[in-house]
């Protein structure tokens, strides 16, 4: 069957088709990974997966990304199952985000299988950061070069009863990040702005707070204008995968009463850079 891309909305997203993830040979791995890159989020309905045929499937694309702070499943150290039953309240992943920018080197990818969904609600929004740094102005986009983000993980925010019980270690105080506002796509070396919610995202690097906040929170509501997002609707079988370096995403929580079950794997990412930046290597030579 031949492959099929099918862009969902006019700056990111599409689903894949003619593929079974388990059994990919490298040709269409290599038209997969071009995919993402083009899309930054694209999803293959209908695949059935176990978890060592989802861990393989992550492996092809990079070393597994641990997250310093969630537990995994017991007998799957790579896999974080993201629960909500229909009692809870508090969702998870419900604000704008890019996978761990609080890390020196955050993921690369993230990549999430539709275990149990709602009949309606729980879809996923994503953004494209590469398209919210093309619309801004050229003195905008002068005056944000050469800016760093100072990012921390929030521990303290309220999480449902499973998810509140897989952040480990509470007490240990997070350790920050910084990372360039405007980042280089270590593989299409395109910028983008790299921002995320203003509960990781708390200021620029060398400015309080108060002096970063309102610039901080014009580039969060420009990064997610309607025109540059795109909307996954999740079915079970569902396999997602978006690209950290040039998305945010957020899970949409709206399906209070029903249960949600997806499990997600994330990729190892490298160190950011500014445009213009080099590797620590490169510039040695
Ligand atoms: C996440 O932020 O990684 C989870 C997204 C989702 O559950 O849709």
């Amino acid at each position: 069957m031949p492959v099929e891309t099918l862009p969902i909305a006019g700056a990111c997203g599409a689903e894949i088709r003619g593929v079974n993830v388990a059994q990919m040979d490298d040709q269409t791995f290599a038209e997969v990974r071009r995919a993402l890159l083009d899309h930054g989020v694209i999803y293959f309905r209908s695949q059935e997966l176990t978890p060592d045929q989802q861990v393989a499937f992550a492996r092809r694309w990079g070393d597994i990304h641990a997250h310093p702070y969630l537990r995994t499943l017991p007998d799957h150290p790579e896999i974080i199952e993201i629960v909500k039953e229909p009692e809870d309240k508090a969702g998870f992943g419900d604000s704008w985000h890019t996978d761990q920018i609080f890390t020196p080197t955050p993921a690369m990818a993230t990549m999430l299988y539709a275990k149990v969904v709602p009949l309606a609600g729980g879809d996923t929004m994503f953004s494209s950061l590469r398209h919210a740094y093309e619309a801004l102005s050229p003195g905008m986009q002068r005056l944000l070069h050469g800016l760093r983000t100072y990012n921390l993980y929030d521990k303290a925010k309220p999480r449902s009863g499973k998810m509140a019980a897989k952040v480990a270690d509470k007490e240990r105080p997070a350790e920050p990040a910084i990372h360039p506002l405007i980042r280089k796509h270590p593989e299409t070396g395109e910028p983008v702005l790299y921002i995320n919610d203003l509960n990781t995202t708390r200021h620029f690097d060398g400015l309080s707070e108060e002096e970063s906040r309102p610039l901080l929170e014009f580039l969060l509501a420009h990064a997610t204008r309607p025109e540059f997002t795109c909307r996954v609707r999740w079915e079970p079988g569902t396999l997602g995968m978006w690209d950290n370096r040039s998305m945010l995403h957020k899970a949409l929580n709206d399906y209070y009463g029903h249960r949600r079950v997806m499990h997600r794997i994330t990729i190892k990412g490298e160190k950011t850079y500014g445009i213009g930046e080099l590797p620590r290597a490169a510039a040695a030579e």
